[in-house]
């Protein structure tokens, strides 16, 4: 547990303009339960993406902390499909931490984050697509999408906010994001390229790209979970054996009657465990745990889950939308949280802290957000929208990137059960690049952090010990130093 070491009241200082196009209507001046002073400028607002349907996108810009003129500009993405990029912000890598423990309902105070990715990197957080956080449309049939879509959209966003901030235009510029963003980010870092390919104006200056504990590949994805499981002392030997025969490596789609039997013995095998981190118990408040018992529609691993008895529980959380055990995304329709579980809360997650803030009017006037009347309640996921997985498996993506040279970190969370790492480890590795970095320790603070295996053409994969499904909200220092060395270009 991280101590709260209160600021004392600074007078808010009006720091000198480091850029010249940035909109000045866009600068936040100040916060509610913030007393700080601001460590950089931030920025926020729509980019109106479809002026005839008036689609707008809400992003919050938080510039370097170090040198904003030189530092990498990031993209953040959070996934779901439907969650908001608030997510990052709030409980991962933005640049406060937000108190818990407070009454309910009570304003949350903010501390500055030691731990910030905005110490390296200048980062704007998007939500995406319209329907998700504030971003909306005054025409909800914009709320039925998809991945292509989804990226055609955020490449205009990307334009259309670089015309706002044009002094970025030479900053070395990273798309990243995890989880359901393991598909948002190659298909719209492809978008991207192709624009820089036909000559679209303004020329982005993209390098590369970052995902953690990515949705990828339905065969990768959800054959993942067998070996995870006996790696990490989940189901025996014997069982191992037994359904490594029986399925013959197919766990994601077997029509072999033994098979379905072994793998029955596996689901039952892990599932009271906390699915986004194997090590945490789960976090649900008494109307959660109602819902879960009564639902059958649920995976059976949220119907019985342990409490926590920390007074300040690590935050469980998970993506917005749950898949079965093994059952990775497929083609199609993307059910949402709430339709699995005809209610708005998310199981195994606290988002008290970050839906009292963002649904406090005086706070969305401070961001320039819409008031609720315009465009609702902040949700943390949203079932809003109607999401179609229709871009199929990322790893046509991820060959044509990095054959092009766009550098890719792929890290995961090595305590996830949901996109475990074993499958990201996999499709990595059946890129079919030659490895130049044999898997080793990296180390942060004179400890092992995790493993690291680095191909030719600037893939990297890396592990995080000890970390679950949303790693700088596990291990915030370990995942601040990959991040900066990865975005340095050096040796992680
Ligand atoms: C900020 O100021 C308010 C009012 O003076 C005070 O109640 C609160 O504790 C302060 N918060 C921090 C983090 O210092
Ligand atoms: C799953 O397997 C069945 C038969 O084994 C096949 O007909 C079906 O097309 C497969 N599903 C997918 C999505 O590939
Ligand atoms: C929303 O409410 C504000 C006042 O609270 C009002 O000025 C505004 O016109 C309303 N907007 C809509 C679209 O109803
Ligand atoms: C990547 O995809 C683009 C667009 O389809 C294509 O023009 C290009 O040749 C591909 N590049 C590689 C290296 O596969
Ligand atoms: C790898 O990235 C570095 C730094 O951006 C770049 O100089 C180099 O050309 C890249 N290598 C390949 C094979 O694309």
């Amino acid at each position: 547990m991280v101590p709260l070491i209160y600021c004392s009241l600074f007078v808010l200082l009006l720091l000198h303009p480091i850029s010249e196009g940035a909109p000045e209507e866009a600068l936040i001046t100040q916060l509610p339960g913030f007393n700080g002073t601001f460590p950089s400028k931030h920025y926020s607002g729509f980019v109106t993406i479809d002026e005839s349907k008036g689609k707008n996108l809400f992003y919050y810009f938080v510039l370097s902390e170090g040198n904003p003129t030189k530092d990498p500009l990031v993209l953040w993405l959070n996934g779901g499909p439907g969650c908001s990029s608030f997510d990052g912000f709030v409980y991962e890598h933005g640049p406060f931490n937000f108190q818990a423990g407070r009454k309910p309902g009570s304003q949350p105070q903010l501390l500055l984050n030691p731990y910030s990715w905005s110490k390296v990197s200048s980062i704007i957080y998007l939500d995406s697509p319209a329907g998700v956080g504030f971003s909306y449309s005054n025409d909800h049939n914009d709320y039925t999408t998809g991945d292509l879509k989804t990226a055609s959209d955020t490449h205009t966003f990307l334009l259309k906010w670089f015309q706002k901030y044009p002094e970025f235009l030479t900053n070395p510029f990273y798309i990243t994001g995890e989880s359901y963003a393991g598909v948002y980010v190659p298909t719209l870092a492809f978008e991207v390229a192709n624009g820089i390919k036909a000559g679209v104006k303004p020329m982005i200056n993209f390098k590369g790209y970052i995902v953690g504990n990515g949705v990828t590949d339905k065969e990768f994805d959800g054959n993942a979970l067998v070996p995870f499981a006996h790696g990490m002392g989940l189901i025996s030997d014997d069982l191992f054996q037994e359904v490594s025969a029986a399925c013959q490596g197919n766990y994601w789609n077997s029509s072999n009657e033994i098979c379905e039997d072994k793998l029955k013995k596996v689901d039952e095998d892990i599932s009271d465990l906390n699915i986004y981190d194997i090590l945490e118990p789960c976090y649900h408040s008494p109307e959660i745990r109602s819902i879960t018992s009564g639902s059958i529609r649920l995976p059976s691993s949220f119907r019985q889950l342990g409490e926590t008895k920390r007074p300040l529980a690590v935050r469980k959380r998970m993506f917005g939308r749950a898949w079965p055990l093994r059952a990775s995304v497929r083609d199609g329709y993307v059910p949402t949280w709430p339709q699995l579980l005809g209610s708005n809360s998310v199981p195994c997650t606290d988002d008290e802290v970050a839906t009292t803030w963002l649904n406090d009017e005086k706070v969305r006037s401070a961001i320039h957000a819409q008031q609720k009347n315009v465009s609702g309640d902040w949700e943390l996921c949203t079932g809003n929208i109607n999401f179609h997985h229709d871009a199929g498996s990322m790893i046509k993506y991820h060959k044509n990137l990095t054959a092009q040279g766009y550098r890719a970190l792929i890290f995961s969370g090595d305590h996830d059960m949901c996109v475990p790492f074993t499958g990201s480890q996999a499709w990595t590795r059946s890129l079919g690049y030659k490895v130049i970095d044999e898997w080793r320790a990296w180390t942060f603070g004179g400890q092992v952090a995790g493993y690291t295996q680095g191909y030719e053409q600037n893939l990297t994969f890396l592990t995080i010990k000890g970390a679950g499904h949303t790693v700088p909200e596990y291990k915030p220092q370990e995942a601040l130093a990959f991040y900066t060395r990865w975005l340095a270009g050096q040796s992680i």
